[in-house]
């Protein structure tokens, strides 16, 4: 079992539950992070890609990921890494932006709005704050580069927070934008 997060938590709640677990991540900070705030049931955390995963074949029961490597690293090449190192019956479980988030997204306001700023089809890679790049796939993109990778998709989940909820993330308008619309989607997968 592995996971592409950041400080760890999912692994760290995992881990805590008794599940074998690997963190990955490419940043030497994040990780440093992540051994920082691990609690008593240790695990490995491994520096590397989403890209090119420096694990074996066949050698995982669950791929998970939190807006990590599969958010960051261009996707056509994460999602088929993510399926080989999972084993047969082995689930790939991740969250990126919604399609909607990223079309309504103000750069000049620098937050989420009610209105479409940009083209749904062509978003592709958004241009991040730090220069980083983040990979926005359209629905469909999604179902092609997943079922490409040979994987079963299983469920799309749109979660929807509660009317009043604000967003804890990113700055929306209003608050509660995800109330009215998807901020993010929940892909659930397997490999048959
Ligand atoms: C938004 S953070 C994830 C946050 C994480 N879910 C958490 O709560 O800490 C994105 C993470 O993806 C990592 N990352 C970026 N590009 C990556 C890549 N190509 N492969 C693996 N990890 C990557 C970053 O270093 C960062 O830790």
């Amino acid at each position: 079992m592995y996971s592409i997060r950041g400080a760890g938590q999912w692994s760290r709640a995992l881990a805590a539950e008794g599940a074998t677990v690997v963190g990955l991540d490419l940043s030497e900070a994040q990780l440093a992070a992540g051994a920082r705030a691990m609690g008593a049931a240790r695990y490995p955390l491994v520096q590397g890609a989403a890209e090119q995963l420096p694990f074996a074949a066949d050698s995982f029961d669950l791929v998970f990921c939190d807006f990590g490597g599969l958010s960051w690293a261009p996707p056509h090449l994460a999602v088929p890494q993510a399926a080989r190192v999972l084993g047969r019956g082995g689930r790939l479980v991740f969250n990126v932006a919604s399609p909607w988030f990223e079309a309504c997204y103000d750069e000049a306001a620098s937050r989420v709005t009610t209105t479409l700023q940009q083209d749904y089809f062509g978003l592709n890679t958004i241009a991040e704050d730090d220069g980083a790049t983040s990979y926005q796939l359209t629905y469909g993109d999604w179902v092609k580069v997943l079922r490409g990778a040979g994987l079963i998709i299983d469920d799309l989940i749109e979660p929807r927070p509660e009317l009043g909820t604000p967003n804890g993330y990113n700055e929306t308008d209003p608050p509660d934008w995800a109330h009215r619309w998807p901020a993010e989607l929940l892909w659930v997968t397997h490999k048959p």
